[in-house]
């Protein structure tokens, strides 16, 4: 397969320089793991359906990812869970956009949350809307991308599919109907976006 996704790209240079935090969980799984405040003396009340439910879980979710990655086919160091998907729209854009300089792109009317998170974080929004009938413009898209100032660069383009509120599927063939809405918007956004428009250097967020 072609390589179009540069990662360095697209992540800011303090992320990619970040060395990840380390618990106690990453070095022993049993004994008493203080620094997560576990119970020394244990459940306060019997719990029959939790094993050591005086425990954190692992906060790397191996078990579940594992599981996951399984039955996506994909590796489980392709999987990110997060608490819903706003988690990972608002990490997305923290990962890839520099407050107060990169820019995001969105096609109103879409999922409302793609704005705030970037206002959350100071990162400028391009909208281009929807066309009649409530279609891409992939033209315009590309102008716009072309024509953004190079000191505010569009590091993601959000592509919502199906669409939040509209219900259209964008590039239909490309996309597998059975995924439910929340997966394809957070997985598959970029992943397509690099597809159609490769020639422009727009990195996806997840390899493909
Ligand atoms: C397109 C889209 N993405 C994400 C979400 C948020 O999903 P979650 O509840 O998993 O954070 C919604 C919720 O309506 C949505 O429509």
């Amino acid at each position: 397969m072609m390589k179009t996704f540069d990662l360095s790209k697209v992540v800011r240079p303090n992320i990619q320089k970040l060395k990840p935090y380390r618990c106690a969980r990453d070095d022993f799984s049993d004994g008493q793991l203080m620094d997560a405040n576990e119970n020394s003396l244990g459940p306060p009340m019997k719990v029959d359906i939790i094993d050591e439910p005086e425990r954190y879980p692992c906060p790397h979710q191996r078990e579940l990812k594992s599981l996951y990655a399984k039955w996506r086919g994909v590796e489980q160091k392709q999987v990110f869970l997060g608490v819903g998907s706003d988690e990972a729209i608002d990490l997305l854009i923290r990962m890839a956009c520099t407050p107060g300089k990169d820019s995001i792109l969105t096609l109103p009317p879409t999922y409302g949350m793609y704005g705030v998170c970037a206002q959350v974080n100071d990162v400028n929004v391009v909208k281009i809307p929807l066309d009649d009938g409530f279609v891409m413009n992939s033209k315009k898209i590309l102008t716009a991308i072309e024509n953004q100032p190079k000191q505010s660069p569009i590091k993601i383009v959000f592509v919502c599919h199906p669409n939040n509120p509209t219900g259209i599927f964008f590039f239909l063939s490309f996309f597998s109907l059975s995924r439910s809405t929340t997966h394809i918007h957070t997985q598959e956004m970029t992943c397509r976006t690099q597809r159609n428009w490769k020639h422009l250097q727009i990195p996806s967020v997840m390899p493909s």
